[in-house]
Order: structure tokens, then C-alpha cells, then sequence
């Protein structure tokens, strides 16, 4: 009985949802340089995360919060990486004639090295996904063998941190791409001011959004919260709302309610696994700058592949 009035209701939701139209709108032209100037952009926020948390934090402090007596080691290589991957971009921009972006002021928020290790991780796996996102944009050969190369290396820095943290190293078969505004999205609320002459990005963030912190149970099927850091105004709410979660393969669509002016309830679809990324929005197909209402939000879901 409750399960056929609730289908009913579903039904009735989605009769009185609007069609939101779809205007294929070419994606203005992004150069090679921009994507190396946004590159550049994120290695220099990586860097200065880890050049900071290796300052703020001993060898012994590491290893009293359990990690093993290599980790420090590691972490200094993983460092070295990164202002490697800053002068390698910054050289490239030079010879390409372009002015290199410079280093930005951050607050990164840690407190300890827990929660070093774990926003180190997080930004591991967003290095992969912009880079993976980014690919296809670019334009010169020999940009993207670079772009690979470094993406490659990103993602065991990533799979490192993942597995010191006793999550899966490789929880998917695949990883998902997320576009510029995606990634300037998680990138933004770290980047407290940067200096006059980087210029403008063509890039812009979208409301941010995170999983609610009473949302636990993050298996396939169940039920999760998002949480707009502001509230959508009155005048800009949609009839009918869409959690995207990102993959290779496509968004994966399900339905997404408002409650109140910052809570999106909505559920967690089969077959995600590890960090992984939903957008509000307002297509239940389409995942552009004008369907986006919010996002991508982080949400870590437990269970590696084949052990769903
Ligand atoms: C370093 O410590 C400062 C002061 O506690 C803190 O604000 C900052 O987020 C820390 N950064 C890292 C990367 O650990």
C-alpha cells in the first residue's frame, strides 16, 4: 500500500517537472595555454600545501598518529613532485611566451595530521580527475604526453595516500574526469587571494556544496544529504532538481529533492566506488555551466571494486 501511493507520488513529481530546455552552447575557446595556466594554477596550491604540512608537522608527529616510519620520507618525495611539476609548467609557459601564474595565498584549514593527510588525498584525487578531465581540451601533442605524465604520477600519490589512510589504493576501474569549473569549484574555498598580475582564469566556481556530515551510510542505494554552503534564493529554485554523479562513461542521474533552501536529499547509485563527485542540477541529462545549481560535492564511498 505505501509503496504504490509513494510510486505515485514519484509519478506526479515527475509529470509537474518543467522541461528544462537544452541549449548546446559551444564551450568557449579554451587555449592550450589557459589549461597550462590552470595547471599551474592547481600545482602551486599542491605544493605549497605540502611544503606548509611537512613545516607544521615532525617525522614523530607522524608516526604518533600511526603512520609507518617511511611516510615522512615519502611525503617529502611526494613534495619534491609537486614544485617539480611547478617549475616544469612554468618553464613550459615561458617558452610559450606566456606570463606564468605565480603562487597564491591558501588556508588550507589543517589541524593536525590527520586532517593533513586526509585533505592531501582528497587533492591527489582531484589533481587526477582535472588532469583526466582536462586531456581532451588539449590541443598540442606534446602538452598532453606532459599532462599524462604528470597525471600518472599524480594518481600514486594518490593510491599512496589512500591505502596509508587504509582505504582502497584503486577503488574503480575507472577514474572520473571533472571539467575546469568543477575543479575550480574544490579549488576555490582553499585559495584565500592570488596576485594581480596571474589575470583571470576563464574559469568560475559554482555554489559549493558537501555531503551533510549526518549522512553515514554512503553504500549504493542509500540515502545521502548535500548541503548548499548558501541557500538557493526563492526566485532561482527549479521545479524538479537531479543529483549527477560523475563518470567516464557519463553522469549517472537520480532524483533530487529540496528541503528547505540548502538540503538536497538524494541517493547514492550502484556501482561508485572511492572519491567520488555530484553536482546539482537542474537537466536530468545534462551536465553544463547553465543545468549546474551546486557542486561537485566529495563523497568517499566505501567498498573497493569487486568487493561490492
Ligand atoms: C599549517 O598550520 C597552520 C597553523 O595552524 C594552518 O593554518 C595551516 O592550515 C597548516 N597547513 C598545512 C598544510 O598543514
Amino acid at each position: 500500500m505505501l509503496f504504490h501511493s509513494t510510486s505515485a507520488l514519484v509519478l506526479l513529481a515527475t509529470s509537474s517537472c518543467l522541461a528544462y530546455p537544452h541549449h548546446s552552447k559551444p564551450k568557449a575557446g579554451i587555449t592550450d595555454v589557459d589549461i597550462l595556466q590552470y595547471a599551474l594554477t592547481l600545482e602551486h596550491l599542491e605544493d605549497k600545501f605540502y611544503r606548509e604540512g611537512l613545516a607544521n608537522f615532525t617525522k614523530q608527529q607522524f608516526v604518533e598518529a600511526g603512520f609507518d616510519g617511511t611516510f615522512y620520507s615519502n611525503l617529502k618525495e611526494v613534495s619534491f613532485d609537486e614544485t617539480t611539476h611547478v617549475s616544469f609548467l612554468t618553464q613550459t609557459l615561458q617558452a610559450a611566451k606566456a606570463n606564468p601564474v605565480a603562487e597564491c595565498t591558501y588556508a588550507f584549514g589543517v589541524t593536525d595530521v590527520k586532517t593533513f593527510v586526509a585533505t592531501a588525498s582528497i587533492l591527489e584525487g582531484v589533481g587526477v580527475s582535472a588532469y583526466l578531465g582536462a586531456a581532451a581540451s588539449i590541443a598540442n601533442k606534446n602538452y598532453l604526453t606532459a599532462a599524462g605524465s604528470i597525471l600518472t604520477v599524480e594518481s600514486r600519490h594518490s593510491a599512496y595516500l589512500r591505502a596509508s589512510q587504509k582505504q582502497s589504493p584503486f577503488p574503480q576501474p575507472f577514474d572520473a574526469p571533472l571539467d575546469f569549473n568543477e575543479v575550480y569549484t574544490l579549488a576555490a574555498p582553499f585559495i584565500v587571494s592570488c596576485p594581480k598580475s596571474n589575470g583571470q582564469l576563464p574559469v568560475k566556481a559554482f555554489p559549493a556544496l558537501s555531503l551533510d556530515p549526518a549522512s553515514t551510510n554512503l553504500a549504493s542505494n542509500a540515502q545521502v544529504t548535500l548541503d548548499t554552503k548558501d541557500p538557493i534564493h526563492q526566485d532561482k529554485k527549479a521545479s524538479c532538481y537531479y543529483a549527477a554523479w560523475i563518470a567516464v562513461t557519463g553522469p549517472v542521474f537520480v532524483s533530487a529533492t529540496l528541503e528547505g533552501n540548502n538540503k538536497f536529499h538524494t541517493t547514492v547509485p550502484a556501482g561508485f566506488h572511492g572519491q567520488s563527485y555530484v553536482v546539482i542540477t537542474k537537466s536530468k541529462d545534462k551536465v553544463t555551466d547553465d543545468t549546474v545549481v551546486a557542486g561537485p560535492a566529495i563523497v568517499e564511498i566505501p567498498g573497493a571494486n569487486g568487493s561490492t
